[in-house]
This record gives structure tokens, sequence and C-alpha cells, in this order.
């Protein structure tokens, strides 16, 4: 840590600024101690969380007199309606020491009526300021579009992973720009963002270093997924998640100029171009290294498959299968879930997260399931999550971890969905509360 700072604030100042602003610091990452000394108020800290997404009004600000100038980690939550600039103002220079940064925008609670976005922070003050960022993660900003992430790439040319999930406005045009000038970003994470095939085509992604990417929930086309999947230099992280026009043709080629050689973590749910048997030969040539797969929301894949495919995934910590709602998909198939839990109980030991999505119609258990359970609970003894559609399976699978002494590991889909995101490089700096 080895960072302290004298903050020039008498007390009181202080708590109006804790007071006014609804200030969060974050709890679990935050490394935040207060001393109490005879000449001031001593802080130790290199993260900070400001949350304004919930502001009435701004404060004035003008008794602010004094910010941490060797903060690492900022995150501002923004609101539709409060314009920062007046708070920003007083901060700018203090941001020089910036690797990480978040804003948090508004997607969630937005209103979507297009009138009313404002621009309520300053993208291009805060690049002249930030030089050293790294990490920068600006989600669902609904004013955000690729000017700012030109401006962005005009100045930070140390970022290593950019974060643009649910930023609908950004369409892709400034990536080229952005490729040429941040040679060392590796990670780009666009789910749910506005990308675009011409935008995408033309960028030169063959001189990029990119080997995370995320394009989940895009709406890219089979040819623009081609161009430049296989222009990559190839991929450690890949979401590919509700990617329609994703397909077999693709998959081979991407393998076959081999692309996954190093690839640990695959999100290819909800995929419906993709067929059974491309998937099965990835798993069998890939399998071993993975250590996250989502392969969800595919009706064909059932017992069968799984019951092939688990032994190629000696090394997975995470797993996501099962298809939901399977009354309205009128799936056919039954599923003997009991063979399936053995078969992860005797091939994945590192087994730490895993979600079987199939509900109460479509899966199948007995009496004779505690016996399975109980393997999967011996032999995966680093199983932190089990997530599994609501219904009597899950209460028994959760009573045989609760006699087990094993609570909080089951859960239910409703309440929990389980991700590979923590496999990202960069997971620790893209945490935000
Ligand atoms: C942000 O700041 C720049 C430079 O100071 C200024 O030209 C620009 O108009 C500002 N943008 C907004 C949206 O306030
Ligand atoms: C989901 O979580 C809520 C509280 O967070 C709890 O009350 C509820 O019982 C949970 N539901 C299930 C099915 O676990």
């Amino acid at each position: 840590m080895g960072c302290l700072n004298k903050i020039d604030l008498h007390f009181q100042t202080l708590s109006n600024f804790f007071r006014t602003i609804f200030y969060s610091w974050q709890q679990k990452r935050t490394h935040f101690i207060l001393f109490f000394g005879l000449s001031g108020i001593y802080l130790i800290y290199r993260y900070m969380t400001l949350d304004f997404s919930n502001a009435m009004q701004l404060h004035d600000f003008n008794d602010l007199n004094a910010f941490p100038c060797n903060l690492r980690s900022l995150c501002i939550c923004l609101s539709e309606v409060i314009f920062l600039e007046g708070f920003m103002r007083r901060i700018y220079s203090c941001l020089s020491s910036l690797e990480v940064l978040h804003l948090i925008g508004t997607f969630e609670l937005s209103s979507e009526s297009e009138e009313d976005i404002y621009e309520v922070i300053n993208i291009s003050k805060i690049k002249a300021h930030t030089p050293n960022l790294k990490v920068v993660n600006l989600y669902g900003i609904t004013f955000l579009d690729d000017t700012h992430i030109e401006l962005l790439a005009s100045n930070c040319i140390h970022i290593e992973c950019l974060a643009l999930n649910f930023c609908l406005r950004v369409k892709g045009s400034s990536f080229k720009n952005l490729i040429q000038r941040c040679k060392k970003l590796r990670t780009l994470l666009l789910h749910h963002a506005g990308v675009e095939d011409d935008h995408m085509t033309s960028v030169p992604w063959e001189t990029s270093a990119i080997h995370e990417l995320d394009l989940t929930s895009t709406e890219l086309s089979a040819q623009c997924l081609e161009n430049i999947l296989l222009r990559m230099p190839g991929f450690t992280y890949l979401g590919l998640g509700y990617c329609e026009f994703f397909n077999d043709k693709i998959l081979e080629k991407l393998m076959e100029k081999n692309k996954f050689s190093r690839l640990h973590a695959l999100d290819i749910s909800h995929t419906h171009a993709l067929s059974e048997n491309a998937i099965y030969q990835l798993i069998q040539t890939h399998g071993q290294n993975l250590r996250g797969l989502m392969l969800a929301g595919k009706p064909k894949l059932t017992e069968n498959f799984w019951l092939n495919a688990i032994p190629y995934l000696k090394n997975i910590r995470i797993c996501v299968l099962g298809t939901a709602n399977g009354w309205f998909l009128k799936m056919q198939s039954r599923i003997h879930v009991d063979q399936i839990i053995e078969a992860f109980a005797q091939n994945c030991p590192r087994l730490e997260r895993c979600e079987i999505q199939w509900d109460p119609d479509t899966i199948r258990f007995s009496d004779k399931s505690n016996k399975f359970i109980d393997h999967i609970r011996l032999r995966c003894p680093g199983l932190k999550s089990f997530t599994l559609s609501d219904g009597e399976y899950y209460e028994m699978v959760k009573s045989n971890f609760e006699r087990a002494d094993r609570v909080k590991v089951v859960r239910t889909c409703t309440n929990y969905t389980t991700s590979i995101v923590s496999l990202l490089t960069n997971y620790n700096d893209l945490l935000f509360n």
C-alpha cells in the first residue's frame, strides 16, 4: 500500500462533504484506514467510489479544498441529470496517479427517452489528466459514443483493458484509432454495445494484441464475425453468448487457424447457429485447457452430449449448462441429471462454480440422487456455488449440502447468475459495486 496522505480538511468540512454527496466507500476492496491524530486526519487509501446515481442535487464543493492525490482506482456512478463539472474541476489535478477508472452510467435506471440525455461528465477533461490509465470501465453510459473513445485513445496510450458494456451508442468507428494508439490493449469488452459490421471490419485487428474479447449480445453478421475474429491474434477469453450468427464454419476456421490454442474461457451460450457436432469437436480439442465454459440455452445439448463432453473438461472451474424454460421451448427430451453430476464428480476436481439451468419440467432425478450429490460434494471440494432451477431437485441438493455444513453453496437461477468474467486478467480491477 505505502501511501499516506495528509488531508488538509477540518473534520467539520469532511463530514459535510460526506453528507452532501451520498458518499460511499467501497467496503470490501477499499484499503481505508482513518487515523485521528492531533494534527489532523490522515487517510490511507487508494480506491474510492463516489456514487451520484441517487443524488438529487449537487453541492457547490467550494469547501472541498483537498482530494487524495495518489488514488489508484476511482469509480464514479453518474446520475442522469447532475452535471459533475463543478465537482470535477476541483479534482482534475489529482487524477494523474489513476490506473483504474470506472464511470457507471444509468442504463439500468434509464427511462429511454432520447431527449433527456445529458453529457454529465466531461471525458475530454478527464483524459487530459489521466495519462496513466490501464483499466477503463465505461458501463451503460447513455451519452457515450465513439467520439469519447477517440478522446481517450488520444491521451491514454497505456490502456490495457477497455470495457464498454451496455454503451449502446458506441458503434466501433473509433476502434481503428484505438487499436493504432493503444498498443497495449489486450482486453476489449463489448457486451451489448452498439457495434456495427462496417465499423468493426475496418479495424486493423491483426495489428492488435487483443486476446480477451466479449461480443455477447451484439448483432454482428456471420461475415463480420468471421472477418474480425480470424484477423485477431488468438484468444484466451472469448464471449460470444447470444451471437446469433456465430456458426460452425467460423468455429472450424478459428480452430484451423490455431486461434484457440491458449483459450481458457469461452461463452457460446444461446448461439443458435452452432451445431452439437462442431461444439463437441471444439471440446475434444481444447476442453482440457478450459477453465470456464458457458454453454447454456442450447436445447439440443442433452444428457448424452454432456456425458461425452465432461471427461474432456479436466481443468474446468466454471461451467454453465442446460436450458431454462423447457416448457416454452417444448423440449421433448428429459434430462436425467444424476449421471451428469457423477461425470463432474469423476472428472472435474477443480470445479468451483456450476450452474445447471434445466428446470423441473425437464430434469429427472430419483431417491437415489443423493448418492451422486454426495459424490460431487466430496470430490469437488472447491465448489463454492452450485446453481439450479428452483424446484424439488434444488431443495434436495440444498439440504444435502446443508447437512454437511456447506451452507450458501446451493442457489437458484432466480437469485444468482454464474459468469466467467472472473477469468479475465483484470477482473479485480473491473469489479465495482
Ligand atoms: C468538455 O471540455 C472541453 C474542453 O475543455 C470543451 O471543449 C467541451 O465543450 C466540453 N464538453 C462538454 C460536453 O461540456
Ligand atoms: C432469493 O433471495 C431472497 C433474498 O435475497 C430470498 O428471500 C429468497 O428466498 C431467495 N429465493 C430463493 C428461491 O432462494
